[in-house]
């Protein structure tokens, strides 16, 4: 599933897939081309009803993303960039949306576009050595990619605005501290433990995962009556599956169930 210049590598490894973002010497920024790598890499996979879980990460031991290519951004008009940002935006909700859940391996930095593409996961954990940030006030900018709306849904608004305004790179051990990262292992660990939490993922049942990233992506955005209907009709919308009639019989008769994803 290899891009052909590979921009983006692809490796289904025990029914996940581990996703490259390889452009080290630019330490992974994303430019046009492999903004569209990556979206045709995660349409593919998102029609992939045997993919449950996929890690995103970065080629080399410097980055993650560095963030959107400056190279590329300097000259644009208002309107270009406008576009770009976009485009990245619908590649980031198709993540945060998408039936797979999608883990960030952040292995270095995660900055700017970066950081933004780590926000439209699922679960991200963190290589002690990495970095976090928004820096693109030092650019004359704001995040455009997702970051003002996604970062202090995640955070809160003190510590979104603090990075924000303040362009400062955090580390690992700080981004776990306000929830930006949820773990944090040695760089030697993270793939491993990357693949450890993608493998728990992928042995549960695909529709109630689905079920889950929606309630919780969709009713955050709802008043709290309304986003608690919005649940018990997911939670009701379970018991048509195979697999809530599977999963308590499998409990009651003290066996192990066998998932359909139906
Ligand atoms: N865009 C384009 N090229 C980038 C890049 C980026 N975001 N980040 C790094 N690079 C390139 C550098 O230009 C350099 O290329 P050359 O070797 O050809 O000169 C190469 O990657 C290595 O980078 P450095 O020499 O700078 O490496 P360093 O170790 O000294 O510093 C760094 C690392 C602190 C991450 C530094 O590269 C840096 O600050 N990068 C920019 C980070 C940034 O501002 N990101 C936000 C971009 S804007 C954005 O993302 C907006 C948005 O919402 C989408």
């Amino acid at each position: 599933m290899n891009a052909p210049d590979n921009r983006i590598n692809t490796e289904i490894r025990e029914g996940v897939a581990v996703i490259t973002i390889n452009r080290p010497k630019a330490l992974n920024a994303l430019d046009r081309q492999t903004l569209h790598q990556l979206k045709t890499t995660v349409t593919t996979l998102e029609a992939d009803p045997l993919i449950k879980a996929a890690i995103i990460t970065g080629a080399g031991e410097k980055a993650f993303v560095a963030g959107g290519d400056i190279g590329v951004m300097q000259p644009l008009t208002p309107l270009e960039a406008r576009a770009i940002a976009v485009e990245a935006q619908q590649l980031l909700n198709q993540i945060e949306f998408g039936s797979t859940v999608y883990i960030a391996a952040i292995n270095g930095y995660a900055l700017g576009g970066g950081c933004e593409l780590a926000l439209a996961c699922d679960i991200r954990i963190a290589a002690s050595s990495a970095w976090l940030g928004q820096p693109e006030i030092n650019l004359g900018i704001i995040p455009g990619w997702g970051g003002t709306q996604r970062l202090p849904r995640l955070v809160g608004v003190s510590w979104a605005k603090q990075l924000m305004l303040t362009g400062e790179r955090i580390s690992a051990t700080r981004a776990a501290e306000i929830g930006l990262v949820s773990e944090v292992v040695n760089a030697d660990d993270l793939m491993a433990r990357a693949q450890e939490l993608a493998q728990a993922i992928a042995s549960k049942p695909k529709v109630a995962l689905q079920l889950i990233k929606e309630a919780v992506n969709n009713g955050l955005e709802m008043d709290v009556n309304r986003a608690f209907a919005y649940e018990a009709d997911l939670f009701g919308l379970c018991f048509a599956t195979a697999d809530q009639k599977e999963g308590m019989l499998a409990f009651l008769e003290k066996r192990k169930p066998h998932w359909r994803d139906a």
